[in-house]
């Protein structure tokens, strides 16, 4: 099988790069050679490569940042993945893509499958619904992944940052109205690796997918189990931990404006992709122990 993978330094990316060895030959691109602001390169480049199965990890995931430039996180997000389609539909090839939480407006509490209507709230949740609805219109084989709050050991990501400030800081303020999963691209990744083998013998299990580690929790609850486990393991590379768990204040998105509005309700249910891929996904709180660990060398 050969592979062509987009995006191959990001946090998804770098994961991909490990996880899709086993499957073939895989050809991977970071935005030197492989430039998602130039649609027609990217398509020429798939073309050039002819591949059995594109996996396109590269997208603008810079939230506020995408609301000063919507022009170039639809280029990134919407046009590009559009033009990817359209090349994988010439050369029946099957097309991985990942979306977001963010094409949801995030009102109630209940869990949102792939049928629920979509609102996003912020350009780079707009962007990215666009991607998904230019991949589908194009009739090309695909597979697209709805995740929500992504961390890795590489990489900036949330729970690095609550470790910074936690050895910086006496106290900290950290939302806790907003209430998700924490998913792990190395879970992405290997699903993604397990679903492309099914794909390839069963097409018709290709379609749109929610796929986020299980259980849920606030940013607030997550940040302190994060600084919960640095605290009893004696902090995080030689960095003490100053802030105690008592001193990690809840607040409302209210009282902390951005430039982006995000979901407060970001729960994705999972029960299309485990029936159809026989799959168990992990509780989040298993992958961040396990990539804590990783990060402070333990
Ligand atoms: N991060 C999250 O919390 C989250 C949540 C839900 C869904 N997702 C989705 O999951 C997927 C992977 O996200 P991630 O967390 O791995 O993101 P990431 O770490 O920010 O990686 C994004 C990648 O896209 C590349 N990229 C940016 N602009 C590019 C351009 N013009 N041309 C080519 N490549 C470009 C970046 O390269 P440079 O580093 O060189 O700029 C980077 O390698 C994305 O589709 C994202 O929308 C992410």
């Amino acid at each position: 099988m050969n592979i062509l993978l987009l995006g191959k330094g990001g946090q998804v990316g770098w994961e991909l790069q490990r996880a899709l060895a086993p499957l073939g030959q895989v050809v991977a691109h970071d935005a030197d050679t492989a430039d998602f602001t130039q649609p027609d390169q990217v398509a020429a480049l798939v073309r050039s490569v002819r591949p059995d199965v594109i996996v396109n990890a590269a997208a603008h995931t810079a939230v506020d940042k995408a609301e000063s430039e919507p022009e170039l996180a639809r280029v990134i997000n919407a046009t590009t993945p559009g033009a990817l389609a359209g090349a994988a539909r010439e050369l029946n090839a099957l097309l991985v893509h990942y979306s977001t939480d963010y094409v949801f407006d995030g009102s109630g509490v209940v869990p949102r499958d792939e049928s629920a209507a979509t609102g996003p709230l912020s350009v780079y949740g707009q962007t990215k619904l666009e991607g998904e609805q230019l991949i589908a219109q194009s009739g090309c084989q695909h597979l697209i992944f709805r995740t929500s709050w992504v961390y890795a050991a590489r990489g900036g990501n949330f729970a690095r940052t609550m470790l910074r400030l936690a050895a910086e800081r006496d106290m900290l303020s950290v939302i806790d109205d907003q209430v998700g999963a924490p998913t792990g691209a190395d879970l992405l990744a290997d699903v993604t690796a397990h679903t492309i083998r099914a794909t390839r013998a069963r097409p018709e299990l290709a379609g749109l997918y929610h796929l986020v580690a299980a259980g849920e929790t606030s940013w607030h609850d997550y940040a302190r189990f994060v600084i919960e486990w640095a605290r009893a393991n004696g902090g995080v590379n030689g960095q003490a931990i100053k802030v105690a768990p008592d001193a990690i204040r809840p607040i409302a998105t209210s009282a902390y404006p951005t430039p982006a509005r995000r979901p407060l309700n970001s729960r994705l249910a999972t029960g299309k992709l485990r029936v159809a891929f026989d799959l168990t996904l992990p509780h989040w709180q298993a992958g961040v122990h396990r990539m804590l660990t990783e990060i402070s060398g333990k």
